[in-house]
């Protein structure tokens, strides 16, 4: 198991993998990724040099929205393993030397988990349905929803029952799918179920937890609506209008005060885990509706240990809005000496080789992708420069399993095997998230690139083979490569570790910064090459260099003097 005597908490300066599970490796040939793939595939991980993974939900689960709709948070879904081949997981994982930390999901709770079958089958106003948000309609015969809340995935937030009893059905609340009801996080019970649930995992020896929408358990008791103005933008951009402004304090379901007192609790029971021989365990939020500065309240002391930047992974490819996001961060974490944790990628948004490559809108994380405006090469470019500028920063890293191949968004899944509810609920306006989805290439062998020895659950584009674990792993070139030599260096500099980050002058739209004393990371930005200062050692570089010249969208770690 790691040792829990390093200088600082683990947590602080770690580079966690994310695996999507469904994704990652199958081990009984179903076509799904499993725990049996997981465990097959430790010693890649461990060897890619990462310090932990995260597993994204592994619950039972329908599956509506790919494990996020939980049916019960202490089994293990059939189709990934058993608890037992879990608790075999989580011990191999010690054993390689990795922590590991589940995803937790408390904002909903998928339509077939027992507290809301028991709801259902209950009166309106009964104790089964206070656990959730039921509320009659508005209008004449209640046929209106409740309030103008919209769903994340598109329409509206409340769906309406049909009760058995004749009598017009309440509406329920749910701001994903109408397959994740929300939970009433002011009634007691959810409190210690959740409680409970952590202790369930913490008690198998589980690190952490990545906490799901965790600015949205709490709702306004009164359920307003919300501003007009917000409510107008069309499905699936309610979250491109909040973020232009309207997610205000006191927003009725986003990012409100009483979130931080539950989160206060759940740190007082993690740090209850310090005697163990792990330590104490951690948290990371996944929190995208903030108000500006919003995340250093969730970060106090006594709340939660991390929470991702997006604000980096949403930002374009430009040297001062980089640095202005970089400083911005920093300087909000300083306040409640929280680490930061930067993220380029996940299983929600399109993968960074797009992205990059992209010359339309950035705000637009879940693009629906006209191939024709990607530069592929271009995007792989900056990718590569954009892991090197992420790994040198102080503070804990993110990667989602993929990214460090370089794999590209799969933009043309045909429509009728598209999964994401977003699909759907968007009137087949947004294509959702599965092209970020599909199944890792590990080798060229088919049908399945080695990730399954049958067809995938989403079809990997041949020319994956390529770009699988096994053509990269010799190819000095490859991202693969560039990965696994920047986590090396990472371990092996312990500037990267606790060297306090400086800016260092530069030619307009040339970004560089020192870590600690003698390393130096320098990003060409512009579209000219631009010379490199004084060194005494190149350690790596993004791309192949000019002479002594650093080209565009190119980076580089230099160990210079002082
Ligand atoms: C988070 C997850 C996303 C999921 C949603 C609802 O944003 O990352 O995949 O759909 O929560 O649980
Ligand atoms: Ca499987």
């Amino acid at each position: 198991m790691p040792s829990k005597t390093d200088v600082a908490p683990w947590w602080r300066h770690a580079v966690i993998y994310q695996i999507y599970i469904r994704s990652f490796a199958d081990g009984n040939g179903d076509g799904l990724g499993d725990i049996a793939g997981i465990r097959s595939r430790l010693p890649y991980l461990a060897d890619l040099g990462v310090d932990a993974i995260w597993i994204t939900p592994w619950y039972r689960s329908p599956m509506a929205d790919g494990g996020y709709d939980v049916a019960d948070f202490r089994e293990i879904a059939p189709e990934f393993g058993t608890l037992s081949e879990a608790e075999r997981l989580i011990e191999e994982t010690h054993k390689h030397g990795l922590r590991i930390i589940l995803d937790i999901v408390p904002n909903h709770t998928s339509d077939q988990h027992r507290w809301f079958l028991n709801a259902l089958a209950a009166e309106p106003g009964s104790p089964q349905r206070a656990r959730y948000w039921f509320r009659p309609g508005r209008g004449p015969a209640g046929e209106e929803p409740p309030n103008n809340w919209l769903s994340v995935f598109g329409g509206p937030a409340w769906t309406r029952l049909h009760e058995d009893n004749g009598r017009p059905g309440e509406w329920y609340l749910h701001l994903f799918a109408p397959q994740q009801p929300d939970l009433n996080w002011t009634n007691p019970e959810v409190r210690a179920e959740f409680e409970a649930i952590l202790r369930f995992w913490f008690d198998r020896g589980i690190d952490g937890f990545r906490i799901d929408v965790a600015h949205g358990l709490a709702k306004h008791p009164l359920l307003p609506d919300i501003n007009v103005r917000s409510a107008q933008f069309p499905p699936g951009l309610v979250e491109a209008a909040e973020m232009r402004g309207e997610a205000v304090a006191q927003h009725p379901h986003w990012d409100r005060e009483d979130i931080h007192e539950i989160f206060r609790q759940w740190r007082w029971m993690a740090d209850s885990y310090a005697a163990t021989p792990q330590g104490a365990r951690m948290f990371v939020a996944e929190a995208w509706r903030i108000r500006t500065g919003g995340l250093a309240q969730y970060l106090r002391m006594d709340e939660l240990h991390s929470a991702f930047n997006f604000d980096f992974l949403k930002c374009p490819w430009d040297a001062d809005k980089l640095r202005t996001t970089i400083d911005t961060h920093l300087a909000m974490l300083a306040q409640v000496g929280a680490p930061a944790t930067w993220v380029l990628s996940s299983h929600d948004v399109t993968r960074p080789v797009t992205r990059y490559g992209l010359s339309g809108d950035w705000t637009q994380l879940r693009v629906g992708l006209d191939a024709g405006l990607v530069d592929i090469e271009l995007g792989s470019r900056r990718a590569r420069a954009a892991a090197l500028l992420m790994l040198a920063l102080p503070g804990a890293a993110y990667l989602y399993q993929g990214e460090e191949l370089g794999l590209p968004e799969v933009d043309d899944l045909p429509t009728d095997i598209l999964q994401d509810p977003i699909w759907e609920r968007s009137g087949h306006q947004i294509r959702g998230r599965d092209g970020c989805r599909v199944p890792l290439p590990w080798s060229d062998t088919l049908p399945a690139l080695g990730f399954s020895t049958r067809k995938p659950w989403l079809p990997q584009p041949p020319q994956w083979s390529t770009l699988s674990v096994e053509s990269q792993t010799h190819n000095l070139g490859s991202m693969l490569t560039l990965y696994r030599e920047a986590l090396r260096l990472r371990r092996t500099y312990s500037a990267f570790l606790d060297g306090h980050l400086r800016w260092v002058e530069a030619p307009s739209r040339v970004m560089a910064f020192k870590r600690g004393k003698d390393v130096m990371c320098l990003v060409n930005f512009a579209t000219d090459p631009t010379p490199l200062p004084a060194y005494d050692k190149v350690l790596l570089a993004s791309g192949r260099l000019d002479g002594h010249m650093l080209p565009p969208d190119t980076a580089i770690w230099l160990q210079c003097k002082e």
